[in-house]
């Protein structure tokens, strides 16, 4: 079958097409006819070889955390799903059976839940990952209503399914915007907006002169943000910072892999994007031949709205 993937690490361009043995779906697991795949971050880093020794898999390496398409083949012991469901999924792509970007991918049944009900296929593929990773750094760092949150990279796509979550959540959330992004971030829910950037610590403590109880990280600020935390608040890295921040601040390092089963929260976030608490978010689709111009836009930066692979025919 058609995937995307490589067989040496390096840039956007050593991104191909290749071929690789359709799998099928064993007890416990459902193989999707994927139609879309979102593009992260971390397919970029996949690529690049930057997590290579985590990947177990023999190549070609097939990036992609996000599918969303139909279900073809269930296993045994699959529960409620059924062949021709529309349903998306967060796939692990170090795992064995590698990642999303492909024709067809096999998951454990637990991983996959329908499509929000009014959303395309397209739209649906931008949020299991994201969304559970944002749940999931909700969850940790277990914030009381009325208590307050900052978020950084509030403008992408953890950053705003975090901030969207949080305000659902009764918790007032600061979050950083670029000045082109401010109308963006406001609309997501933020309570009040500071400027982003290295120093974006000393504008949160402007507003909240003791420190704000959390701080979820989505551009990896790390030490730089830790100023920001009150004294025994949470901090949620999102790439593994084992710094120590001291002032009793407890880091949470989020790996979304650790949630990968829990259908409940994916049932959570399905809800919540069809209530209209969550905005799925499409920067632009680009077919599986031209994954090398999706990475490279991805790369540049600057983009809002996830960037998604149309796998189908
Ligand atoms: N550990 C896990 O399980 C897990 C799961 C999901 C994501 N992640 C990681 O979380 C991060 C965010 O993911 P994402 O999908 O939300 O990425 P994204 O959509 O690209 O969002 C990142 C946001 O941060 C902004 N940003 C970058 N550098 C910044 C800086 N120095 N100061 C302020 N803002 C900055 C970006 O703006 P520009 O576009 O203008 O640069 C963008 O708005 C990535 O590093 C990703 O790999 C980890």
């Amino acid at each position: 079958m058609r995937a995307v993937g490589v067989t040496e690490f390096g840039g956007p361009e050593t991104l191909r097409i290749v071929d690789v043995p359709e799998p099928h779906a064993g007890p416990g697991e459902v193989r999707i006819r994927v139609h879309a795949a979102a593009v992260n971050p971390s397919d970029l880093a996949l690529r690049a070889g930057m997590r290579a020794g985590a990947l177990r898999q023999p190549p070609p390496y097939v990036p992609g955390w996000d599918a969303a398409g139909v279900v073809d083949e269930v296993g045994e012991g699959t529960g409620g799903h059924r062949v021709g469901d529309a349903v998306m999924a967060v796939v692990q792509p170090f795992g064995p059976r590698g990642g999303a970007c492909a024709d067809h991918v096999v998951v454990p049944a637990e991983s996959a839940v329908p499509i929000p009900a009014g959303a395309d296929v397209v739209a649906a593929a931008t949020l299991p990952m994201n969304g559970l990773t944002a749940w999931l750094a909700l969850e940790r760092l277990a914030l009381p209503s009325g208590s307050t949150l900052a978020v950084t990279g509030a403008a992408g796509i953890f950053g705003g399914y975090v901030v969207q979550l949080a305000k659902a959540a009764g918790v007032r959330v600061i979050a950083d915007a670029a000045a082109r992004d401010e109308d963006l971030v406001h609309r997501l829910g933020a309570y009040q907006i500071v400027r982003r950037g290295d120093d974006v610590a000393q504008w949160i403590r402007a507003l909240v002169p003791h420190g704000v109880y959390a701080v979820a990280d989505g551009a990896v600020l790390d030490e730089r943000v830790v100023p920001a935390v009150r004294d025994g608040g949470g901090l949620a890295v999102l790439r593994g910072w084992d710094g120590d921040p001291g002032r009793g601040i407890a880091v949470h390092k989020i790996m979304v892999g650790t949630a990968a089963r829990n259908t409940a929260a994916l049932d959570e976030l399905r809800r919540h994007a069809e209530d209209g608490t969550l905005t799925l978010r499409v920067a632009r689709t680009f077919r599986p031949e031209e994954a090398a111009e999706a990475h490279r836009m991805l790369e540049a930066g600057g983009v809002r709205g996830r960037i998604v692979l149309d796998f189908r025919d």
